[in-house]
């Protein structure tokens, strides 16, 4: 798989030459570059941002370098034909586990670390016309800016990639892959200050020890995550939003 990311704070991406995406790397999985928005600048301050049209706080990243750092990508040598563009954004729609195997499917990601009040819309309505775009949420907080959602988004994503994970096991036991949050899991020694280990994680009866993970997951899963279990269908009808 092939990553281009764009940012203004390239070091900000370090962190995806350790760890997971570093050891892709090493492994021939993975082609991550970073590149600098501002090296697609034109104006002796190198300048990304203006101030929004219709007034408000802030300040909006302008299209030009964004549409000449696209243009440069997407023409570059081994760049897919029709990548996916990524932006992050507290506005998009929530980035989840089904969201990062439908990524982990393509071939070349782009994407784009927004800062200040978001990057002038016309970027992603333009990169429609030539990639797939996917502007994600990965959670209902605000960051300064894109580069440590990407940083996570990157990391749900290549840790699904064939061949990346050493126990392909552990991927559909996870919280998430089945729609449900983890069980709570135990190593030794059996008892640890005054705490035990459920009794049926000792007795090697797998079907009673599925069962009861089975049944944790479910209690969780109510517990700290209800909406999982009990999704309300929100449907847009018009310019009203309604529980359907
Ligand atoms: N940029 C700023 N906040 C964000 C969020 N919650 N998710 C994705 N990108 C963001």
């Amino acid at each position: 798989m092939r990553l281009d990311v764009v940012s203004i704070f390239p070091d900000y991406l370090r962190p995806l030459d350790l760890s997971l995406p570093g050891r892709a790397q090493r492994n021939g999985l993975l082609d991550v570059r970073v590149h600098d928005l501002r090296d697609w600048t034109g104006d002796r301050h190198r300048t990304v941002d203006d101030t929004p049209y219709g007034g408000g706080a802030g300040m909006v990243m302008k299209p030009e370098p964004w549409g000449a750092a696209l243009d440069e990508l997407l023409a570059a040598p081994g760049a897919a034909q029709r990548p996916t563009l990524v932006v992050p954004t507290p506005s998009g729609r929530p980035f989840t586990q089904a969201v990062a195997a439908e990524l982990a499917t393509r071939e070349h990601l782009v994407l784009a670390c927004g800062r200040y009040e978001g990057i002038d819309q016309r970027v992603v309505d333009e990169a429609a016309g030539r990639m797939e775009v996917r502007e994600v949420s990965i959670g209902d907080y605000v960051l300064n800016g894109g580069e440590v959602a990407v940083l996570a988004v990157v990391e749900a994503v290549v840790r699904l990639l064939p061949g990346f994970m050493g126990n392909a096991e552990s991927l559909t036991e996870e919280s998430h892959a089945a729609g449900l949050l983890e069980y709570p899991v135990y190593t030794k020694p059996a008892s640890w200050r005054g705490h035990e280990v459920p009794e049926v994680l000792l007795s090697g009866d797998h079907a009673r020890i599925a069962a009861w993970r089975h049944e944790q997951s479910v209690a969780r899963t109510a517990e700290r995550r209800p909406d999982l279990l009990h999704p309300a269908r929100v449907v847009a009808t018009g310019t009203e939003l309604r529980l359907a």
